[in-house]
């Protein structure tokens, strides 16, 4: 009996390193840097902290999957040294598995501030090394800054091209329009019988007519008279 117990508890002890070891499929490795963070307030990394550690990994599981089924035993670390780095892993009970690559990531980062706020750190100081935190929860939700900028910019770049295409075909209108009003207006002094608006060019014409003509009879009288 005793030698079963003692070879379960083997079992589990050499079982559980072979999920957290160092590149380990879905391990991940964490570095934290509380002197450099905290200075002369700095706490020693030591295995409460570590308690707390899996205790909040497992926090973020648990709301990542709203489920209780992660326990702080799940949470397995290993590799820790002293400048604090260490690697863990996330196991499932239910699958004997760890829990895949892409949860635990995304788990990590919903939450990485409640996680830095537990150890009175920052990205900075704790470091997730392939969870980038870019992606952090106060950015979800709320549209990109990027994406507003690209608006706008977007928006005066349509405005400007528009305004030009409209200036555009207005002036060639009036370009066009000027040359076609003259010429408009040169055909119609030129029919003299036309009256619709041609007025001073026909009665210039008609006036030029009958002075001319009064002249020539005047011219006409004087020669007959003499
Ligand atoms: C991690 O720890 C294991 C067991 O203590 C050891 O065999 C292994 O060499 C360590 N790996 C690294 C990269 O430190
Ligand atoms: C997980 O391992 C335990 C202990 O060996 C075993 O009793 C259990 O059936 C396993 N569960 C699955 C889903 O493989």
């Amino acid at each position: 009996m005793l030698g079963k117990l003692l070879l379960a508890s083997a079992w589990v002890a050499v079982a559980y390193p072979e999920f957290c070891k160092p590149d380990a499929e879905n391990a991940f490795k964490v570095r934290i840097s509380i002197k450099r963070a905290l200075g002369d307030n700095a706490y020693t990394w030591d295995a409460n902290e570590e308690y707390l550690f899996k205790a909040m990994v497992a926090f973020a599981m648990r709301r990542y999957f709203s489920q209780e089924t992660t326990q702080i035993s799940n949470v397995l670390l290993c590799n820790v040294t002293d400048r604090v780095s260490f690697w863990f892993v996330v196991t499932d009970s239910s699958t004997n598995a760890t829990i895949p690559r892409s949860d635990v990531e995304a788990a990590i980062r919903k939450n990485k501030n409640r996680i830095n706020s537990a150890f009175l750190l920052n990205d900075d100081a704790l470091q997730f090394l392939e969870i980038s935190s870019t992606l952090a929860p106060p950015v979800e939700g709320s549209v990109p800054t990027w994406l507003i900028v690209f608006g706008v910019v977007l928006c005066i770049i349509t405005v400007g091209i528009a305004y030009l295409i409209i200036s555009g075909i207005h002036q060639r209108k009036r370009h066009n329009k000027a040359p076609e009003e003259i010429e408009g207006l040169e055909d119609k002094c030129e029919a003299t019988v036309t009256m619709e608006n041609g007025i001073p060019c026909d009665s210039l014409d008609l006036k030029a007519g009958r002075i001319n003509g009064v002249y020539a009879a005047a011219d006409d009288e004087r020669f007959t008279s003499l």
